[in-house]
């Protein structure tokens, strides 16, 4: 990390701020310095004695945790450069940007927010993604605004790119800080915004193993897998055409019918399922799309007690398979399928999206 360049204005805003602030907030678009800005902040702050709560909600170049995850370390001492990783707490979301996951990632931001507040941070810092242009963005961060309440707002502008952003929050009663961006920011390519997410994710794996949990024992909000009634293959009709194939995995609950199997969503007999079966949804998961897929593996309270990448899912045998450095997988009590495909050498694959349906 190189010295930080502080403007004046920086310095400024940091004095004005740090007095009865409880939540302060940092927008920008990529590259524009944010999480430069919120380690001068922390310097500052903690050299003030002030205890920080740095929340990282970037989930794509995260500075404190690990990617697809939101994050939290407590600061009491202005730290060193090294010190801006390991996190305290990390909630999973399940993709490297907030598409498909905008729920996930404000209830993460809720959570290490609130945890922020109960480690007795005087100053809860958020730090957040690039992510400002067009409507979900505006959505997005609208609500995480109106769910944090910051004191402050301070948005790093080139131009006026934020302005879309930062107008409606004035009329709408919160205090704006606007800086310019430092003339040292450095942009960074996609590719090495990939070899740095590799980077994050060997080194969150490095002590990992292969473990096996049973699938019944353990909650996948995203489908009733182990909440419904088994239908055994011979139960299926014959009219389905699926009997030519391995035999599938097919659970029923209420108006759904899950169907793991090793075939592509095309060759589904959605209509004649529906039929047989009486059902409103066919859920399809293809059973090959969850090799190498980054899961959040959460306690009974919901909060993530660690990331594993799956090797194997068999519900024939009842056998998850994943490659995680967790050691309490008893405590493990809902699995979140996410969306990224990670390597065991810390590749992203591509994205997939696991859960099909009709
Ligand atoms: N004030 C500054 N002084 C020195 N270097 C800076 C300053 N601001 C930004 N940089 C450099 O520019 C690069 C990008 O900055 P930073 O990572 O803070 O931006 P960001 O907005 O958080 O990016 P992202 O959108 O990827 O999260 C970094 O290499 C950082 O060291
Ligand atoms: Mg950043």
């Amino acid at each position: 990390m190189n010295t930080i360049d502080v403007p004046k204005e920086w310095h400024q805003a940091a004095e004005r701020i740090k007095h009865d602030t409880k939540v302060c907030i940092i927008l920008g678009k990529i590259d524009s310095g944010k999480s430069t800005l919120c380690r001068y902040l922390t310097q500052a702050w903690t050299a003030s004695m002030i205890r920080v709560g740095y929340v990282d909600s970037d989930l794509g170049q995260p500075t404190i945790g690990f990617p697809t995850t939101v994050s939290l370390k407590i600061f009491d001492i202005p730290p060193q450069d090294h010190d801006y990783s390991n996190p305290s707490h990390f909630q999973f979301v399940g993709n490297t940007a907030p598409d498909g996951f905008l729920l996930q990632a404000l209830h993460a931001v809720k959570i290490m927010a609130d945890k922020s507040r109960q480690q007795g941070a005087g100053i809860t810092l958020v730090d957040t993604s690039g992510f400002i242009d067009g409507p979900v963005a505006r959505i997005l961060k609208l609500h995480k605004i109106e769910m944090l309440r910051p004191q402050w707002i301070v948005a790093l502008q080139a131009k006026d790119e934020m302005e879309h952003l930062l107008k409606g929050y004035e009329k709408m009663g919160w205090q704006v800080i606007r800086l310019a961006c430092s003339k040292h920011v450095v942009t960074r390519s996609q590719a090495e915004r990939q070899r740095y997410r590799s980077e994050k994710y060997k080194s969150y794996f490095r002590h990992a193993r292969i473990t096996n949990c049973s699938i019944h024992k353990v909650v996948f909000p995203s489908c009733i897998l182990g909440t419904g009634q088994r239908m055994a293959p011979p139960e299926l009709p014959k009219e389905t055409g699926m009997h030519a194939m391995n035999p599938p995995y097919m659970e029923k609950c209420g108006n759904e019918l899950l169907i793991i199997a090793d075939i592509a969503g095309s060759s589904i007999p959605v209509y004649e399922l529906k039929n047989s079966f009486d059902v409103t949804t066919i859920v399809l998961i293809e059973r090959p799309t969850l090799k190498d897929l980054l899961v959040g593996l959460n306690d009974e309270n919901n909060f993530t007690i660690g990331l594993g990448i799956i090797a194997d899912m068999n519900p024939f045998t009842d056998k998850l398979t994943l490659f995680t450095p967790v050691q309490d997988t008893h405590k493990v009590t809902t699995i979140r399928l996410g969306t990224m495909k990670v390597g065991l050498d810390g590749k992203e694959y591509g994205k997939t999206r696991v859960i099909q349906h009709w």
